[in-house]
């Protein structure tokens, strides 16, 4: 046993050290230290965070740094990590070191809680900090608790911040809109403030994303570099905060975002932040993507590591129009196909109000009698008759003035009593921050699922901002509402799996304007955009790529854009593979190479979905996009080959492999090809070793340098 593990043993052991000046508090993974200690103010100083100091003893010698989570109010010239208005209207909080304890809340994880209390205020900040020791990722956020004999206003309340000392310090970030998500765009950090927020509430992430990449030093790429890359764990307004002070100093706080949300906490409660998520990598950014890729897979999202479900969804082939004779059709046609499920999109509602378009039925979820007259069961049982299974649309947390549900409970919805209701979309958004209106949602989530046993697959939509935003349940608290409206939805979710707890269910928000890990550890997939253009998805996907799993990215093939069927089906299998496309539209041609598709899919969908991902080409770099994944046993490979906008005559290189093992021997194949198709590889099917892969490489383009083509190469040891 080393010192260190030793340190950390005598600490279990005996559960909570006391307050000891100089103290050092030790969060570790296998390549990661965060070093903090107790200054002689009695503050806790962040001493360092970087790759993971091999000597504890030098542990001792580290320069002291600064403030972990800066109080508001005091002699600090900065933003403060937490700044609060006390019962007595005291606008100060000074945090102290209390203790420190750690736990073992799962295998393979610490977590380090120190105890911070203000001297003048029975006010405690616990941080919390989970190491998750092979993943080297680190869960960090804070118990704010009011010890108060009042309410105390929580002004600011971040869930954490992180210092750093670099010469340069680089933003990644990704912006978007509808149709757009996860647009990339980096900068270099100036002095002052950049910050990275939303303020929309339901569909936080549709402008910016929850997350970031921070280059230290110099702009760090695939394989070199020092990196975070953190995220926000929340389902709703987010901020991430950056402050490069007079030092060239740099302070990270990221957290909910505090604009109109005040949070007025009860004497006696206690608010815990949503968690700040992040990694860090000396070796660039695809070696941070594979430590957040394996964490989330181990420890996060909803059964990480249990199989998807390829889907034929009907939405871009019927929209609202369809009845029971046009679905059993598309029955036969995912059984054709050879997918697993077929997903019933918007439009099965509302009788008073029938959804045949989107101005009307939302909140009204029951089947409409006219369009499909032996309900959701009978449709159930039809499709598993044919033999595929059957899923759903819905989206429970929204209402069409133009349904009963809103002439029922005019007082369930979020809208500004004094002014004129902004809808969007036709909708508006219920008031999730009552807790009737949370259950009204659980119930209908719950009566869906029980009333039509059998039901295989669900897809939550959410497809409004909050504007206007005010709740008849808050009352004086309207400041409380962006924060409940989240907290009351993670109740819902939480009940919902407390009773169904493997029934795979995909997360959607007009595409992709909700996503964070907090709601993945309830949903099994995203919806990553409604733009499915295959051109524009290789960007997409590839941001998404950063920082989650393939098996989550929901990749449909659809009929958006004028590529190929190959191109857009490859583009679609770097993801979870699914298919929102009329078949019967298909060429005879184009079903026989979609069949062989699905079976190619599903015999690689292990490593796609739980294998080690390399970014070898960027397409932000090229006219071109190639990435690979690699199996844990490094025996299979899959490679994707995409020619973007690329020049007949353009000069390309060949592709270095990664991860391989150097000492086995491969064999190169191209796969997924149409019939008669002649392959990309000058030598199809030939053996090479790991070294040579890795160190030459392929000449991915000998002949075919064409623009939006695509070629798949399968990989194998022999
Ligand atoms: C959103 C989703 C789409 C589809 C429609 C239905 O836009 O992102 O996939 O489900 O709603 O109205």
């Amino acid at each position: 046993m080393n010192k260190y593990n030793l340190f950390i043993a005598l600490l279990l052991a005996c559960g909570t050290a006391q307050a000891q000046l100089g103290q050092r508090i030790i969060v570790e993974t296998d390549h990661t230290s965060l070093i903090m200690s107790v200054g002689k103010n009695g503050r806790v100083y962040q001493n360092y965070l970087g790759a993971r100091l091999l000597n504890s003893a030098d542990n001792m010698t580290l320069p002291q740094g600064r403030e972990v989570y800066v109080g508001g109010g005091m002699e600090d010239s900065f933003q403060p990590a937490i700044r609060v208005t006390h019962a007595d209207g005291d606008p100060s909080i000074e945090l102290l070191f209390a203790k420190q304890s750690i736990e073992r809340p799962t295998a393979g994880c610490t977590e380090t809680i120190v105890t911070l209390k203000d001297p003048k205020h029975p006010i405690t900040v616990k941080l919390h900090y989970q190491a998750f020791i092979k993943e080297d990722v680190i869960k960090s956020w804070t118990e704010i608790i009011n010890g108060e004999k009042g309410e105390i206003v929580l002004n600011d309340y971040a869930s954490s911040m992180l210092n750093f000392d670099a010469r340069e310090y680089w933003l990644t970030q990704y912006h978007g809109d509808w149709a757009a998500e996860m647009k990339m765009q980096e900068s270099k950090l100036t002095s002052g403030i950049k910050q990275i927020d939303s303020k929309l509430g339901t569909r936080a992430a549709m402008y910016q994303s929850p997350l970031f990449l921070l280059s230290l030093g110099k702009l760090s790429d695939e394989t070199t570099g020092e990196v975070i890359v953190g995220t926000l764990a929340w389902t709703g307004n987010f901020r991430f905060h950056f402050e490069t002070d007079q030092n060239n100093g740099l302070r990270v706080i990221s957290g909910i975002n505090p604009y109109a949300s005040a949070y007025r906490l009860a004497a006696g409660k206690i608010f815990t932040t949503p968690a700040f998520i992040f990694t860090y990598s000396a070796n660039g950014r695809g070696q941070a993507s594979r430590n957040l890729h394996a964490w989330a897979r181990d420890h996060d999202v909803m059964d990480g590591h249990k199989p998807r479900l390829v889907l034929l969804n009907n939405w871009e082939t019927t929209f609202f129009n369809f009845d029971e004779q046009k679905l059993s059709g598309l029955f036969d046609d995912a059984v054709n196909l050879g997918v697993d499920l077929f997903l019933l999109d918007d439009g099965w509602f509302g009788n008073k109000y029938p959804r045949s378009n989107d101005k009307a039925g939302l909140g009204d979820w029951q089947p409409t009698k006219t369009k499909l007259p032996n309900g959701i069961g009978n449709l159930i049982k039809q499709a598993e008759a044919k033999g595929t299974k059957f899923g759903i649309w819905i989206e429970p947390e929204m209402v069409n003035p133009k349904s009963e549900l809103y002439e029922k409970h005019p007082d369930w919805i979020l809208r500004l009593p004094n002014r004129k209701e902004d809808e969007q979309r036709n909708q508006m958004v219920l008031d999730l921050a009552n807790p009737k209106v949370a259950d009204f949602v659980y119930q209908t989530m719950d009566d869906l699922i029980t009333k039509n046993p059998g039901l295989a697959f669900i897809k939550w939509d959410c497809n409004r901002i909050m504007t206007n935003t005010w709740s008849p349940y808050l009352k004086d608290k309207q400041s409380n509402l962006y924060a409940d409206y989240v907290l009351n939805l993670y109740q819902v979710f939480k009940r919902l799996r407390a009773k169904h707890p493997h029934l795979p269910i995909m997360l959607c928000s007009g595409g992709g304007a909700r996503i964070d890990y907090e709601a993945l550890k309830y949903f099994t997939e995203f919806w990553a955009s409604d733009d499915t253009d295959p051109l524009e998805r290789v960007y997409i996907q590839w941001g998404y790529s950063n920082f989650y799993p393939a098996n989550v990215i929901a990749s449909h093939v659809t009929s958006w854009g004028k590529q190929s069927l190959k191109f857009r089906t490859d583009v679609a299998m770097m993801g979870k593979l699914g298919y929102d496309i009329d078949v019967k539209k298909m060429t005879a041609e184009e079903l026989t190479f979609s069949k062989q598709a699905i079976k190619n899919y599903k015999r690689l969908s292990d490593v796609i979905w739980y294998g080690d991902l390399y970014r070898l080409i960027s397409p932000y770099q090229e006219n071109r996009a190639v990435l690979m994944y690699v199996d844990s046993a490094r025996s299979k490979g899959v490679l994707f080959n995409y020619n973007l906008n690329i020049r007949e005559r353009e000069t390309v290189n060949r592709v270095k492999l990664q991860g391989l093992d150097a000492a086995k021997r491969y064999k190169v194949e191209e796969i997924n090809m149409m019939t008669g198709a002649k392959p990309i590889l000058p030598d199809n099917g030939r053996v090479y070793t790991g070294d040579f892969l890795m160190k030459v490489g392929l000449d991915l383009n000998s002949w075919h340098l064409k623009a939006l083509t695509s070629s798949i190469i399968e990989i194998t040891a022999q």
